[in-house]
């Protein structure tokens, strides 16, 4: 997989935090969400940068968070905010996401600093991380297209909604939500969710 969210990120940690810390983007549909879960639910966030406002709005609401992000030094302020909770740091692509599964993941906003490729393939193994019955929590553009990340000027990718639902339903997510998470006037702000089926007879099954 591309290492050039991951690096840009490292590279780009102080000015995206600067922004980050006093955005409350995404942290009143996370909450809503959260509140949908079982009381305590054991929850893994994929990329979590420093925490504000998303993991935060994750443990406020009771879950029991793990996180991961690449970035080393995110990863350090990460830490001094909230130490009580388990953290990686290590790119997705190549965590063992602590060797269990969870009853929810959280990714928001970075699936689609990946190529395309690496996409489908993150998708496929959050499928192998979330329990039967569990959920994933996740944005990305509904529309197709590129553009450049407000962080970090690297090139994002959106292979747009109908290519998110088929990859959801082909690892296994079924009853998949759009979530809306700012103004309709706003693009590539929107909160997909899913949920993964329990295997009917040991292979996965998917419905509408
Ligand atoms: C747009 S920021 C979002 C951070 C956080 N979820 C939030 O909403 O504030 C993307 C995050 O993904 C992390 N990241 C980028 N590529 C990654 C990868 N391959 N594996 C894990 N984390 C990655 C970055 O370090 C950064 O913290």
């Amino acid at each position: 997989m591309s290492s050039d969210a991951a690096d840009a990120y490292e590279r780009h940690a102080a000015g995206f935090l600067a922004a980050r810390d006093h955005s409350s983007v995404g942290s009143k549909v996370v909450a809503r969400w959260a509140q949908t879960l079982p009381a305590g639910a054991s929850t893994i966030e994929l990329g979590c940068g420093g925490g504000l406002p998303i993991s935060k709005t994750l443990i406020d609401a009771g879950l029991n968070l793990h996180a991961v992000d690449s970035s080393p030094s995110l990863c350090a302020i990460f830490q001094t905010r909230f130490p009580d909770v388990p953290l990686q740091c290590a790119r997705v692509e190549q965590s063992d996401c602590f060797g269990r599964q969870f009853h929810a993941v959280v990714a928001i906003g970075l699936i689609f600093l990946l190529p395309e490729s690496d996409q489908q393939r993150l998708i496929r193994k959050v499928a192998t991380l979330v329990e039967a019955g569990g959920r994933f929590l996740f944005t990305a553009p509904l529309e197709t297209g590129e553009w450049s990340d407000a962080n970090t000027s690297i090139t994002c990718r959106s292979p747009g909604q109908d290519h998110y639902v088929s990859g959801l339903r082909a690892a296994g997510f079924a009853r998949l939500a759009v979530l809306k998470m700012l103004a309709p006037t706003t693009t590539m702000t929107l909160c997909g969710q899913a949920e993964l089926l329990c295997p009917a007879s040991g292979a996965m099954r998917t419905t509408a």
